[in-house]
């Protein structure tokens, strides 16, 4: 086609002319299109840990499939860790492509999981001691990953963007499967409130720290300026947590749990939440992999990873078979 060609004779300012121009009317940029290279490794970065993070983060709830309290909790939660697998499969294979230009493949990014290079969420570095965690993490933390996901429904990378939409129909039945938990333990005895309230004490800073630091915490250049100036998401992640707020306190409230925050409440006039803030030094050692749990979370994926090496094995045969 004339308009190929035409583009392959372009310089580089004017290709990325072209794609500033693209992206800023709203079109996708597809695995093939040429895109900056910022762009491409600002994706892969955020992908990688996304889908890594789906990951690691069936691993705290799988904790609770032979310790489900009825049949029907066991088979929801076990639906719910297929569900975060089949995420991080959807996922890795749209970060392979966009790491194929580079020669880079789906096996390196678990391997830089293993290596300590590639991190993942500091929520799944946490431990899930109760019932109760396991009912918060489908609550909180997946309606917390429904916030920052939904904001990204209409990123500008296509593959990325289609993706999201599978897994954020997916993600609102754990949100409801966590909730159906929830009001169980808060309409229950004096001990499953207390659990539920305990449990709540112990995720609250986790889920604080889930949208990241706001960027005037951040040093050097914030990669959050970069994926809104690329329509990758449109909100920062301070918007995002004063978003979660707005949805989840009055909720955490309504079932006559305490915040545990007791200076946390809704300015009118600045138009926001005041809270107070998590320890940010110990968000970067939890994600560095010095949290309660990683080393041990790290240690089993790996090795179920190598377990089921002939698996992969067996499948790639086959397809090269056929
Ligand atoms: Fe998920
Ligand atoms: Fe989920």
């Amino acid at each position: 086609m004339p308009v190929v060609t035409s583009f392959r004779r372009l310089s580089e300012e004017e290709k990325y002319e072209r794609f500033m121009q693209r992206i800023e009317a709203g079109e996708k940029i597809e695995a093939d299109d040429w895109m900056p290279e910022d762009y491409r490794m600002t994706l892969i970065k955020l992908i990688a840990m996304h889908a890594i993070s789906e990951i690691m983060g069936a691993l705290p709830e799988k904790e609770w499939v032979p310790k489900a309290p009825s049949l029907r909790r066991k088979l929801g939660i076990m639906a719910k860790v297929q569900d975060e697998m089949g995420h991080g499969q959807l996922l890795l294979r749209v970060a392979e492509d966009l790491m194929a230009p580079l020669g880079k493949t789906r096996e390196e990014i678990m391997q830089d999981l293993f290596k300590g290079d590639l991190k993942f969420h500091n929520v799944f570095h946490m431990p899930a001691p109760t019932w109760a965690d396991a009912g918060l993490i489908g609550w909180l933390v997946d309606g917390a990953a429904i916030i920052t996901q939904t904001n990204m429904l209409d990123a500008s990378y296509g593959p990325y963007a289609r993706a999201l939409k599978r897994i954020c129909a997916e993600e609102v039945f754990h949100a409801q499967h966590g909730e159906s938990i929830i009001l169980a333990l808060a309409e229950g005895t004096k001990e499953q409130k207390e659990m539920l309230q305990d449990a709540l004490n112990r995720w609250w800073e986790a889920l604080l720290m889930f949208f990241g630091p706001a960027s005037s915490e951040t040093t050097g250049a914030s990669k959050q300026d970069i994926t809104i100036k690329y329509r990758i998401r449109t909100k920062t992640n301070e918007q995002l947590r004063q978003d979660f707020f707005t949805k989840y306190v009055p909720r955490i409230l309504a079932l006559g749990l305490k915040l545990p925050d007791e200076t946390m409440h809704f300015d009118e006039k600045q138009g926001k939440w005041i809270y107070k803030q998590p320890d940010w030094n110990k968000f970067k050692e939890i994600i560095r992999n010095n949290g309660p749990k990683s080393k041990e979370r790290l240690r089993l994926r790996e090795l179920s990873y190598y377990h089921n090496a002939w698996v992969r094995e067996a499948l790639s045969g086959q397809s090269a078979a056929v």
